[in-house]
């Protein structure tokens, strides 16, 4: 299968119901994407597929085989990307760095469809999970790339504030940590060397596996 990815064209050896995100990152090597929940609720794995915010965890290869996909290693070469970017930097946005990949995909998607996002806007757009609740600095960076004056007070921001980033995220954060305990391992990752060898990986395994890809 061929896979158009930050401008080349990629051959992959993948069942088309494997998830895109195993094929960015196992297949094509590119650790910048990342595994969060595998629930399509945190955002971690966020990717652009034809220019729309894609959470690749629960995306088949195959339905994006004739889209153009942009991960976090090209982002700095679209120039919306780039100020983004610089935008994380100035604001020191990151943390621990984990989600942030996912969280710079969503900003930039959402400046590229509109260069001038209300607040209301960047609030309904940038709903991605961070564990080290960097909502405040990703407010400051969007609405400094928005043109928008940030007033939130400290205090206000550092939660998100009513209304503000943060607020409906942690209470999801909640709710997805739920979901997951729930969920188990519905997700489990089928590895192509684990299904050639007649075994599936089980959900006990999954935490050493995503251990391993967390330090990748
Ligand atoms: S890993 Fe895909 S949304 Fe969480
Ligand atoms: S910066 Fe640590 S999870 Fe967001």
């Amino acid at each position: 299968m061929q896979l158009r990815i930050n401008g080349e064209s990629r051959e992959v050896d993948a069942d088309g119901d494997t998830p895109l995100l195993w094929v960015i990152r196992d297949d094509l090597g590119m650790t910048g994407t990342k595994y969060g929940c595998g629930l399509a609720q945190c955002g971690a794995c966020s990717v652009m597929v034809d220019g729309v915010i894609t959470r690749s965890c629960v995306t088949p290869v195959e339905s994006v085989a004739d889209s153009a996909i942009t991960t976090i290693e090209a982002i700095e070469q679209d120039a919306v990307g780039k100020r983004v970017v610089e935008a994380w930097v100035k604001h020191q946005v990151p943390q621990c760095g984990y989600c942030q990949s996912g969280q710079v995909m969503a900003a930039t998607a959402l400046l590229k469809e509109n260069a001038s996002p209300s607040a209301e806007d960047v609030h309904a757009a940038m709903v991605n999970l961070c564990r080290c609740g960097t909502y405040n600095a990703i407010e400051a960076a969007m609405m400094d790339l928005a043109g928008i004056e940030n007033t939130a007070p400290e205090s206000e921001a550092a939660g998100g504030g009513e209304g503000g980033l943060g607020a409906g995220t942690i209470a999801a954060g909640v709710a997805v940590a739920a979901g997951a305990a729930v969920a188990g391992g519905a997700l489990v990752r089928r590895s192509r060397k684990a299904k050639a060898a007649g075994q599936e990986t089980s959900p006990e395994a999954r935490p050493e596996t995503r251990n391993e890809e967390e330090g990748a």
